[in-house]
């Protein structure tokens, strides 16, 4: 498997489904009210799981977890129906199993507008402390060092300790942990937080890296790199492993640690199982840590380009999709007829103009029944005497085709795809990936002549026209609801040189020998981190600001996007580009507390006790929330109506308030809809006088029946516009019309 399509693909393989056979299963049970102190706390998860277990000490070996920072719960080896007599208990809440998630991987920076030299508030930049839930972390890597660093903040409460293979924090890697409790000790896995895959230590340079001058990759994107908050602290929280991908149970574990540490952001490039709002562990997570005050920053998952893949879809993370940016890796290959042609990829194999001969995969069977795997150069599929010393010609079945090739004595690959032409992967072998188009062509010619021979050059950079939602992004709609938009932002996420490790090969291939202490990585994992790492940049702005206000000011600052380039549009950008100086001055933001996304969840039709632990709570009384509600029940900075029904107009009534936190300013309302849709806004003047001032709206849109019958998505929006500022939210209209 390449790195890059582990990233983006093969991670897959890693979640291993609890399997049914089992008898007994990690589920995690929450209590029916808030943390009280740790030792009675434990002492109450021990007593209540004895009662449903033979003996005390039965109890004790089963039990796996007991949080009690943030929220109170266990999390525990149970049976189904030692499961079922806990949630029958009256001080329990709920009880779910546990599930397995999966991972999502200088320019960037410079591309979006947020240039060295960006405007910055040193003095909280530096007490600013970023969690990241991954796989780990290099201490080594010049990223971390921590030349010129003061000790950590008061409010720091987290620990590091001596860990294996782990060279140790400082004052910039303040914390370090890992979660792993579920003892399927793996080969490939070091019970430390050190990373031996490299995906953590990629992001957290992203997200809170120092300034490394001339890094690269074989020479490739040379120049600084550097995080969004390069003076900012880094917490690492390991839950992420080779051997079982990341478990709920352990995620909950470290966000419940992080949350209790001190950090002001959580960056969490990992999806997969997609739960809803009250059972996803990522989702519990994040909502406990929005009471403490803390942003929680997701990746929207790389299952694009189909529609409703979207993941980590609660309306309390900020959800983020991957562009490209103007940067792309491409690799010639010229044929022994003089034609050149360019494919993409990062192929870091000097090759001089020596051709080698060249076959297709289909032509060098290793017997007849192989003939159709060949063509896709599957393991054991091809003959060795037919492939040594020649280059081959595949088309694109599994990642990592040049590992087979290589492996059978091959020189590398020529790879033809129909899909993921946008994305460089990195290759262990000479390769490049080609069209369609350019495929056909290499076949004919390889057929066409008695030797055919071809060379494939190293890669090169060039420019492109950019942005553009990254091919394996995930898209909208929301499957958790029709009534938020997801994804919620977009950032670059192809082609992100970062910090790596050397403890793994570039592509993590057998055979691969190219080690790199900095690598190109694709995937809404790096996306993720530039917006986790401006959240942290609004907050050294802003110190006092809530989730809701930084989300809402990374939202409404975006550049929009278009879709004419994308035509899946919000749902494949939400509210458009991230815009990092934008978003330290907004002018506006929609603000939300805790018990707006309860009411929300009522709204939603959760039942009142099923989100009661989300506020440490037995039960929840929705009748008592309900009145009053607009269309979403929330005060989001974007706008979703879903049409249920074509032949009537279908009407959704918005209700959302500001705060000015500019000067005081009028600001008119700006409508763009497209035709079939009328929307209102009353009133569409809104006068502040004063700083914090609060304004109230509502946002009427209607939707005429359509005439097509096909799913149809539209695009409307709301600009709030002062002399100084540009407040817009995207409104999407969406619906099966039948
Ligand atoms: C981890 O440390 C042990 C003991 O020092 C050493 O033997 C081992 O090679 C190290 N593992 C890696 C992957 O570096
Ligand atoms: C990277 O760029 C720097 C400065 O422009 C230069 O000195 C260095 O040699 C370059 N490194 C590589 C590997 O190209
Ligand atoms: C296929 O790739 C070639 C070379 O990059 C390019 O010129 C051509 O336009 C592409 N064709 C299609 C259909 O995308
Ligand atoms: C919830 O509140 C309503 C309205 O006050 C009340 O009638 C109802 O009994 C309450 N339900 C519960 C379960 O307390
Ligand atoms: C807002 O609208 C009012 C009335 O139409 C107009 O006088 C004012 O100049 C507008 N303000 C801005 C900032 O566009």
């Amino acid at each position: 498997m390449a790195k890059t399509y582990q990233l983006l693909l093969v991670l897959m393989i890693l979640v291993p489904v609890s399997s049914e056979e089992d008898t007994k299963n990690f589920y995690i049970v929450y209590l029916g009210d808030g943390p009280s102190s740790k030792g009675a706390a434990v002492r109450k998860h021990l007593s209540l799981l004895s009662s449903v277990k033979a003996s005390e000490h039965d109890a004790k070996e089963s039990m796996v977890y007991s949080y009690t920072k943030s929220f109170n719960a266990f999390a525990a080896k149970l049976s189904k129906d030692e499961a079922q007599m806990l949630k029958e208990l009256d001080e329990v809440a709920s009880v779910f199993p546990n599930r397995y998630h999966k991972l999502h991987t200088t320019k960037s920076w410079d591309f979006i507008g947020f240039p060295q030299t960006v405007e910055r508030n040193l003095r909280l930049e530096r007490d600013i402390i970023v969690g990241l839930l991954d796989t780990g972390i290099t201490p080594q890597s010049d990223s971390f060092k921590d030349d010129g660093f003061g000790p950590p903040p008061h409010k720091w409460k987290g620990t590091c300790h001596h860990f294996r293979n782990f060279t140790g924090c400082n004052r910039k890697l303040v914390g370090a942990k890992y979660f792993k409790l579920d003892g399927n000790p793996d080969p490939a896995d070091i019970l430390s937080p050190i990373d031996v895959d490299g995906h953590g230590t990629h992001t957290s340079s992203t997200l809170a890296g120092n300034l490394v001058p001339n890094a690269n990759l074989y020479g490739l994107a040379n120049g600084t790199a550097r995080g969004a908050v390069p003076s900012a602290r880094i917490a690492t929280y390991k839950v992420c492993w080779a051997s079982s991908g990341c478990a709920d149970m352990d995620i909950l574990a470290a966000m419940d640690d992080a949350t209790s540490d001190g950090v002001d952001v959580i960056s969490i490039s990992i999806g997969g199982v997609t739960g809803d709002f009250v059972t996803d562990s990522i989702s519990v997570g994040a909502f406990h840590a929005l009471k403490k005050g803390i942003i929680t920053v997701a990746s929207c998952g790389n299952d694009g380009p189909s529609l409703g893949s979207v993941s980590n879809y609660s309306p309390w993370l900020l959800t983020v999709a991957a562009t490209g940016t103007d940067r792309q890796f491409r690799s010639a290959v010229k044929l022994g007829n003089g034609k050149s042609y360019s494919g993409i990829g990062i192929n870091t194999f000097g090759s001089k103009e020596k051709l080698y001969p060249i076959v297709s995969g289909a032509d060098v069977a290793i017997n007849a029944e192989s003939k159709e795997l060949a063509r896709f150069c599957y393991d054991n599929t091809l003959d060795p005497a037919k492939v040594k010393g020649r280059l081959v010609y595949c088309l694109l079945g599994e990642f990592g085709a040049e590992s087979v090739v290589k492996g059978t004595g091959g020189v590398g690959i020529v790879l033809e795809s129909e899909q993921f032409l946008d994305t460089a992967l990195i290759y262990m072998a000479p390769a490049t990936m080609v069209n369609m188009t350019v495929g056909e062509a290499v076949d004919k010619y390889i057929h066409s002549t008695r030797s055919p021979s071809a060379v494939i050059y190293k890669s090169h950079e060039v420019k492109v026209s950019a942005p553009f939602v990254a091919s394996f992004s995930s898209r909208g709609p929301n499957a958790g609801s029709q009534h938020v938009l997801k994804p919620d932002i977009a950032a670059p996420g192809v082609d992100i040189l970062a910090a790596y490790t050397l403890m793994n090969s570039l592509t993590g291939l057998k055979g691969d020998t190219q080690h790199s202490k900095f690598t190109l990585m694709s995937g809404t994992s790096m996306a993720t981190p530039h917006v986790a790492g401006v959240a942290a940049y609004v907050k050294s702005f802003h110190p006092t600001w809530t989730p809701a206000a930084i989300k809402s000011a990374i939202m409404t600052t975006a550049k929009p996007m278009s879709r004419r380039v994308d035509k899946d549009a919000e749902f494949a950008y939400g509210a458009g580009q991230l815009n990092p100086t934008g978003a330290i001055n907004p002018g506006l933001i929609y603000d939300m507390d805790e018990m707006t996304y309860i009411q929300f969840l009522c709204h939603e039709g959760y039942s009142g006790p099923s989100i009661a632990h989300l506020i440490g709570k037995k039960s929840v009384n929705c009748s008592l929330l309900l009145p009053g509600f607009g269309y979403d029940a929330l005060n989001y900075p974007s706008m979703q109506l879903n049409v249920i029904n074509s032949k009537r107009q279908t009407v959704g009534v918005f209700k959302r308030r500001v705060t000015n936190v500019g000067p005081p300013s009028v600001y008119n309302a700006t409508i763009k809809a497209p035709k079939g849709v009328e929307i209102t806004v009353i009133p569409n003047s809104l006068v502040f006088t004063r700083s914090l001032q609060k304004r109230c709206f509502k946002v009427v849109v209607k939707a005429k029946p359509a005439a097509s019958t096909a799913f149809t998505m539209l695009s409307a929006s709301l600009v709030w516009k002062s002399t100084h500022h540009t407040v817009r939210s995207p409104i999407v209209i969406y619906g099966l019309q039948d």
